[in-house]
């Protein structure tokens, strides 16, 4: 028992991680002493969100990346959402990480280096620092610069040793991030990588999106690569509308912030006061999305452009799927990706999977298309 969550841990094929042999670890990439960054903060994409902002808006179904939802007020009020009691993603994938934590450290060994997609508060991470063995870097990823330089401030005097390079850019765009070129082959001592990729953000994108995304971490972080990622499985829409729709209203603040930073950052004239929050479930897709929608109608005027509004269309700020533990090893296995350990609370609504690479998967497969704005 661990606070009244009894962890189910689905090791079935629960084995040694196999380690690589002298050749192989050779030819793995490693870790070399980080050289000062060029630009330890470089921009995060203003083009990015002002084209990505424009197209959506030109779309029948008007429609913007979720990513967008994080300028700092953003990542503000999803730290709130966390704390919230309807949201239990949160506090579920807390309570495994908790128990599962010594496991995990077990399976990546001594000196591993931990890479973060969407690292947000970093609060997660922590459970995984505690418990790895010297773990000799920590290289957060996320979209929204001055709360991720926020949040990891304190990390290098609470872990003596621990190299932390926060890297401000797309996960998506894993292979393109220069920061990453500072883990390359080299002849020192080779931690295993450890991508740990939490908090259900892998829902944000389609599944195909989620399998390009799997593809392309598994071809970057190499066949020795460590994934853990945090996922959702509930499908009960009992508590996933509360969950994305609080009573306390955060969840609503969180999605209408999204029309301040265009007002903001785009110069656009969104009528705020028309616009309200709405979660709904798609039984089909087996997602929650999110909905800006309009009571009236409205002209919006941004950057030159006109966009026309009909009186209770909306704008889809976010899908968030949830995978049952079949259709997530389905996902991961098209992505190359196969269980080392799963773990499951009790209420069996999230779930943290552990994955290793299969051999021989093919990870760069063109089949599809990884665009930034299909992780909606
Ligand atoms: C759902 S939150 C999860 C935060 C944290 N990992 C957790 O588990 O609480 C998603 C995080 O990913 C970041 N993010 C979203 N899209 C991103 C992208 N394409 N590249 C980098 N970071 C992104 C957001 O800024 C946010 O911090």
């Amino acid at each position: 028992m661990d606070n009244g969550l009894v962890l189910r841990s689905f090791t079935a094929q629960r084995r040694a991680v196999p380690r690589l042999g002298a050749r192989a670890a050779a030819a793995a990439a490693r870790l070399v002493p980080f050289a000062p960054a060029r630009e330890p903060w470089p921009r995060s994409g203003a083009a990015s969100f002002e084209s990505d902002v424009l197209a959506g808006l030109a779309q029948p179904q008007k429609a913007i990346p979720s990513t967008w939802l994080y300028d700092h007020r953003g990542s503000e009020l999803f730290e709130q959402i966390t704390r919230v009691h309807e949201y239990y993603p949160t506090r579920n994938e807390l309570q495994i990480l908790r128990s599962c934590a010594r496991e995990i450290s077990d399976a990546a060994g001594p000196r591993a280096v931990v890479i973060e997609l969407g690292s947000g508060s970093s609060r997660k991470t922590r459970l995984l620092l505690d418990a790895l063995d010297t773990p000799q870097a920590y290289l957060p990823i996320d979209i929204s610069e001055q709360f991720l330089r926020e949040s990891v401030a304190e990390l290098p005097s609470l872990y003596a040793g621990l190299r932390v390079l926060p890297i401000v850019g797309d996960f998506a765009r894993i292979e393109t991030l220069p920061e990453l070129a500072v883990l390359r082959a080299a002849d020192s001592d080779p931690g295993r990588r450890v991508v740990f990729f939490p908090g259900s953000t892998i829902g944000n994108f389609t599944p195909d999106a989620a399998v390009a995304l799997l593809r392309r971490i598994r071809r970057w972080a190499g066949p020795d690569a460590l994934l853990i990622v945090g996922a959702d499985s509930t499908q009960d829409p009992a508590a996933l509308i509360p969950a994305y729709d609080d009573r306390e209203g955060v969840t609503a603040e969180f999605n209408l912030n999204l029309l301040v930073r265009i007002n903001r950052e785009l110069m656009a004239d969104f009528d705020l006061d028309a616009f309200r929050h709405e979660a709904r479930f798609d039984a089909q897709h087996r997602r929650v999305e999110m909905h800006l929608v309009i009571s009236r109608a409205q002209q919006v005027s941004m950057l030159g452009r006109s966009f026309h509004f009909r009186a209770g269309e909306s704008i889809h700020t976010e899908n968030s799927y949830k995978y049952s533990l079949p259709a997530f090893q389905q996902l991961a296995a098209r992505g190359g990706w196969a269980h080392a350990q799963r773990w499951i609370d009790a209420q069996a609504r999230f779930v943290v999977h552990v994955l290793e690479p299969i051999a021989g998967a093919r990870a760069c497969a063109t089949d599809v298309r990884l665009m930034a704005r299909d992780a909606l």
